[in-house]
């Protein structure tokens, strides 16, 4: 983005009709002076953050191989060395990364990363296929309007959707919040990220399915809903309220990642807005890459990795 472009339309209204006062008052050498103090409060007043570009969902498994054959065949993901280094999954644009962990991770549902989801074309047909695959079905198919829903789990029980959607591939991931709201604005102002409704009033719980947003990054929707922390219980949620959130760290689905080409900045940057920063920058033995960690809204463990924009930054290193 080009500094215009990020300093907004703002800049050259008030910025420079205040500034022509001060010249004409004080002279041309003050007024460079002037000029400069200007431009350095306007820049960290409006700077915005450059978009981020999804990277990858960290899962812990206990069975690299096992999650590897289960999202081959049963998602179409693509099995891949992930920089020249680990064993991992590339779905479309972005990567499914693995933690190996001894003991089966927590999967019941009491963090902010609710699930995972692929699309699907005809969902009826596809749910009788997903069975005959003997992949274990958490949700049975059911329709939602004019589509079809069903949950199933992968192998350390990580809950996956499967819906509607023009193709068969890997399309969202699906957060609990706190506040939709809140949640959401982390979203766009710290990942540089844009919704068609930033803010979207809290609705009468009663009479419809989710407070819900949602918003794109890359090919991946993130879909936030208001967590199920009342009663009665919304149609999609059998279990008790979920009041209070558990750390997504350690779960059945770690973390969710996003890439920047450079991370220095954008470290900066979160850390003066305030971020609470997990990790700094380090090299990751493990994955082979540079990253910073950061806690995002609703105890989400948020991984920040230093890489060009996928697909092209697979393209350059070749
Ligand atoms: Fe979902």
């Amino acid at each position: 983005m080009s500094q215009q472009n990020r300093l907004g339309p703002a800049v050259g209204g008030f910025g420079s009709s205040v500034r022509g006062r001060v010249v004409g008052i004080l002279g041309p050498a003050v007024s460079v002076l002037i000029a400069a103090i200007f431009a350095a409060v306007f820049v960290s007043a409006f700077a915005e953050a450059e978009s981020a570009h999804f990277h990858h969902v960290r899962l812990n498994v206990t069975d690299p191989e096992a999650t590897m054959e289960f999202y081959t065949r049963v998602f179409g993901a693509t099995p891949t060395r992930y920089a020249n280094s680990v064993d991992a999954l590339y779905t479309e644009r972005s990567f499914i990364l693995f933690n190996v962990v001894d003991e089966p991770p927590p999967s019941a549902l009491k963090s902010g990363l609710w699930h995972i989801g692929w699309g699907g074309i005809d969902m009826p047909h596809k749910y009788e296929w997903l069975k005959s695959q003997g992949v274990k079905i958490h949700t049975p198919l059911y329709a939602l309007g004019s589509s079809f829903v069903t949950y199933v789990q992968g192998p350390d029980d990580e809950l996956i959707e499967v819906n509607t959607m023009g193709h068969n591939r890997f399309g969202h991931v699906h957060l609990f919040a706190e506040d939709v709201n809140e949640t959401v604005k982390w979203y766009l102002e710290n990942l540089g990220l844009s919704a068609r409704r930033p803010h979207v009033p809290k609705p009468d719980l009663t009479r419809v399915r989710a407070w819900s947003n949602s918003f794109r990054c890359d090919n991946v929707s993130i879909i936030v809903y208001g967590r199920p922390d009342f009663t009665p219980k919304p149609p999609w949620w059998r279990w008790e309220p979920l009041t209070e959130f558990e750390p997504t760290e350690g779960r059945a689905i770690n973390h969710i990642a996003f890439s920047y080409p450079d991370l220095k900045p954008e470290i900066k940057r979160m850390r003066d807005n305030g971020v609470t920063i997990v990790k700094p920058i380090g090299f990751r033995y493990d994955m082979n890459h540079t990253s910073f960690f950061v806690e995002g809204p609703d105890k989400v463990l948020i991984e920040i990795v230093e890489s060009p924009s996928i697909p092209e930054g697979i393209w350059d290193e070749e």
